[in-house]
């Protein structure tokens, strides 16, 4: 059965951690999965891999690698999978786009964002993991920090979510409380949407 599943947030909220469980959460059920994430796993995903330790880069360039790392990815690898009833889960998509691009600068806007990645499919489900940054970034370690993982431009990063998800409906769950639970509360909303298409 095809669905095309986002979970998305700010750094540190778990989205990697979650988008795991729920897929061999999925599996038990009996559905076939694939697990992805953004930046992906091609050239064009682990140049911005690099490109997330360098503070030189322009806002605009991350943003167009994004949306070419993500026009690929949905092209030759979400999209095929969707048409082989696979059911997809993807560790960020255009979300994190709309939201950390434009709170990187203010040149960039939101349709700004959307234009340059109008050509690749929408999930239908996107779940937003929300997470004070002050608790995020004590779980880190301060030496690996990449660019983001700054307390005030993630404070930012938490309010667009919160409001985009609020304008778009997106699921908002609290990522505070302890994984189980968090968990718990992701294969809820999946199960009934589920439950719906059959
Ligand atoms: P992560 O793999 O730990 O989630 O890190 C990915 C980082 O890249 C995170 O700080 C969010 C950022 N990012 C963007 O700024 N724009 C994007 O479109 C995506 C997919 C990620």
């Amino acid at each position: 059965m095809a669905l095309f599943i986002v979970l998305d947030g700010g750094d540190g909220a778990g989205t990697t951690t979650h988008s795991h469980l729920l897929k061999g959460f999925l599996e038990n059920e009996g559905y076939k999965v694939h697990l992805t994430c953004e930046p992906s796993q091609s050239k064009i995903g682990l140049l911005l891999r690099e490109f997330l330790k360098n503070k030189e880069i322009p806002a605009t360039t991350d943003a167009l690698l994004f949306a070419a790392d993500r026009d690929l990815h949905y092209q030759n690898e979400i999209l095929n999978k969707l048409k082989e009833d696979y059911i997809v889960i993807s560790d960020r998509y255009l979300e994190s786009s709309i939201v950390y691009q434009s709170v990187q600068s203010d040149k960039i806007s939101v349709d700004w964002i959307k234009e340059i990645n109008k050509f690749v499919g929408l999930p239908d489900i996107t779940i937003i993991l929300d997470v004070d940054p002050k608790i995020a970034l004590a779980r880190k370690d301060d030496k690996a920090l990449e660019k983001f993982e700054d307390n005030q431009f993630l404070d930012k990063v938490r309010n667009l979510y919160l409001t985009r998800a609020q304008t778009e409906n997106y699921y908002v769950i609290s990522s505070d409380d302890i994984i189980e639970f968090v968990q718990e509360k992701i294969q809820k909303i999946i199960i009934d949407r589920l439950k719906n298409m059959s």
